[in-house]
């Protein structure tokens, strides 16, 4: 695992522009793993600034999400899906077609989870998951104590993630209570890794993760085994980091 110190989030973000522009330019049909939530909004900007720019072409890449909130049709300024689409997918060049992320309104939940299974598999396999982390230590929705093995599945998203994510919803009451999400397993078959993490309220949760034992307590903490993971985070969430 390579650990990178960025300055503040602006570094972190330009930093991790790069990395993903590197390897669209170093594999243009690349298969690119995406998150949301705060983290990757800076490095989503910088991409579609270099595409404006004319330096950054996405007319081969296919993307496929990480997860998405259970009963939020994709229109909801709160899903995931609306998510990507404003701060990525409206901005590049990309075609709309070979964009993917686990539909949260699908009425089967069991059938949905094999669907997005089998999408992720037809790709060909991600070449870069691009992951942040939640301050439990989740990735994408791997809850603490959720199985390193699992594909796609349901989860009941816990009290400190629900609590977390109120930031974007109007009320506590209006986040939901599930989500889909890519399983540890799938996410653990990506050619690379790329996990960026900001700021003090998660330096503790970080250590754990980079320097504590592997743990599906501390679902972050797999990375530890991945053949190419790269961690880049700012001075603040590593201010808590002793290397052991
Ligand atoms: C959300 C998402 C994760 C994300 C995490 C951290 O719950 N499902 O994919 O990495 O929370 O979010 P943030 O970057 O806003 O702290």
């Amino acid at each position: 695992m390579r650990i990178y110190k960025a300055k503040d989030y602006h570094d972190l973000s330009v930093k991790a522009a790069q990395i993903i522009a590197a390897q669209i330019v170093l594999k243009p049909d690349c298969v690119l793993g995406l998150a949301t939530g705060s983290s990757p909004v800076g490095a989503y900007e910088k991409l579609a600034e270099w595409h404006k720019a004319g330096n950054l072409d996405f007319s081969e890449v296919t993307t496929v999400n990480l997860d998405e909130y259970r009963g939020i049709p994709r229109e909801n300024e709160q899903s995931y899906d609306y998510f990507m689409r404003k701060h990525l997918f409206e901005k590049v060049n990309i075609d709309r077609s070979r964009t993917f992320l686990p539909d949260g309104m699908a009425p089967d939940g069991g059938q949905e989870c094999l669907r997005y299974d089998e999408v992720v598999r037809r790709t060909g396999g991600i070449d870069l998951q691009l992951l942040g982390m939640g301050h439990n230590g989740h990735i994408g929705f791997n809850e603490p104590g959720s199985s390193f093995a699992k594909g796609t599945h349901c989860v009941d998203l816990t009290e400190s993630t629900i609590r977390a994510n109120r930031r974007f919803f109007s009320s506590e009451e209006e986040v939901p209570r599930q989500a889909f999400t890519m399983g540890i397993g799938t996410i653990m078959e990506a050619g690379k890794i790329l996990l960026i993490v900001s700021g003090k309220e998660k330096a503790g949760m970080l250590n754990r993760a980079l320097f504590g034992p592997v743990t599906p307590e501390v679902p972050a903490s797999i990375l530890q085994f991945h053949r190419d993971a790269t961690v880049l985070a700012d001075e603040e969430a590593l201010s808590c980091c002793e290397p052991r």
